[in-house]
């Protein structure tokens, strides 16, 4: 019987969760986020990979076999290196890149963080399927924000409508949100630019996962910090799954 876990810096990986649910509401879901140390998208990459491996050896303890990694940064920092665990990863970017192909799309713009987009792990993939007219956009503040969504809306409105001129001048259809965070308030990101297509990374991993002999159970979270941060991000992702949440662990 396999075990599953999502692991994100902070909330964004609950968009994955949100998918996940809306396929199958009886599967065991073993989330962390480490909202202590959010963002990870301002990190190096020895910092994001020693943090996963903390995380990921927390969740191994626990039982964990399969894990999404609900997180663009931590996935663009394993992609290319030979890391693995005990526990089986999946990235993000990979779904993102076949949905891209299956669409032969060949220009979009892509907002990330900046690791996201310094490690050029979409910029190289998404080239080699002849993907080559790719604005790039790297947000230092975003996913933080998006930590207090309710707090920071106008701040976020500000900064994404910034964005939007970049993707209009260039004339751009097709946004690539490369980042779980943004993906927790696509919606916001419908109203602002209604004209573009959405790439949503979050969406295609949980469609992509093959959910065959995972466990039953309940939705459990465990976080470095911020238990109401998660209860307020659930009522707004309409997550309703029986919930257990363990605050200040320490990784
Ligand atoms: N949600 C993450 C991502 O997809 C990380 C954001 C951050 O911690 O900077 O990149």
């Amino acid at each position: 019987m396999k075990k599953l876990a999502v692991i994100d810096s902070g909330i964004g990986g609950l968009s994955v969760v949100r998918e996940l649910l809306k396929l199958n509401k009886e599967i065991e879901i073993n989330y962390f986020g480490d909202n202590l140390r959010v963002p990870y998208g301002n990190m190096s990459r020895d910092e994001i990979l020693s943090c996963m491996e903390n995380i990921l050896d927390f969740l191994y303890e626990k039982g964990v076999t399969d894990c999404l990694v609900a997180c663009n940064t931590m996935s663009s920092a394993i992609l290319n290196t030979n890391y693995t665990h005990k526990i089986k990863l999946y990235n993000i970017v990979t779904p993102a890149i076949d949905e891209v192909k299956n669409l032969g799309l060949r220009k979009m713009a892509i907002l990330a963080t900046k690791f996201t987009i310094a490690s050029k792990e979409y910029d190289k993939r998404l080239k080699e399927i002849g993907a080559t007219d790719l604005l790039e956009m790297a947000s230092a503040s975003l996913a933080a924000l998006i930590e207090n969504f309710d707090d920071n809306r106008d701040i976020i409105e500000d900064e994404l409508t910034e964005y939007k001129k970049c993707i209009d001048s260039g004339d751009y259809k097709t946004l690539i949100l490369g980042c779980t965070h943004y993906e927790f308030i696509d919606s916001v990101f419908k109203d602002l630019m209604p004209e573009l297509s959405f790439i949503k990374p979050a969406e295609l991993l949980a469609k992509s996962f093959d959910m065959s002999g995972l466990s039953k159970g309940d939705f459990k979270i465990y976080t470095t910090k911020g238990k109401d941060t998660y209860l307020r991000s659930l009522r707004t992702l309409n997550i309703d799954k029986k919930l257990n949440i363990q605050d200040y662990i320490e990784i």
